[in-house]
């Protein structure tokens, strides 16, 4: 995926509940490398992150059919570069 397009995707249509990495509804489900790691289905992947963005999760909107999938794609590859990088 595209990290610089993700970015664009990301602030359009996740930092109001993930700004900064952080998680506004369950705060302990942040995007941090942790985080991820203890909680994502699937661990720590490009494909995990894509599976739970297109399907959503209890109070996280499923965003398949409102993005597309390279959107998707492209978005997973920002929230992983992210995590990998502390979300400085
Ligand atoms: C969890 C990404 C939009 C609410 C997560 C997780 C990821 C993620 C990777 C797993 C984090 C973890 O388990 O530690 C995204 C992306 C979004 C997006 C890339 C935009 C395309 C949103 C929005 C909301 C939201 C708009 C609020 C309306 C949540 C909640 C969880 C979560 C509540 C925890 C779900 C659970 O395990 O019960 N998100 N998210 N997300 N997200 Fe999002």
């Amino acid at each position: 995926g595209d990290v610089g397009a993700g970015e664009q995707i990301f602030n359009a249509n996740c930092a109001a509940c993930h700004a900064g990495g952080q998680n506004v509804i369950m705060p302990e489900k942040t995007l941090e490398k942790e985080a991820l790691d203890q909680y994502l289905a699937g661990g720590r992947t490009e494909k995990s992150i894509i599976s739970q963005v297109t399907g959503g999760k209890n109070a996280m909107p499923a965003f398949g059919g409102r993005l597309s999938d390279e959107e998707i794609a492209n978005v997973a590859a920002y929230v992983l570069a992210s995590a990998e990088a502390g979300w400085e």
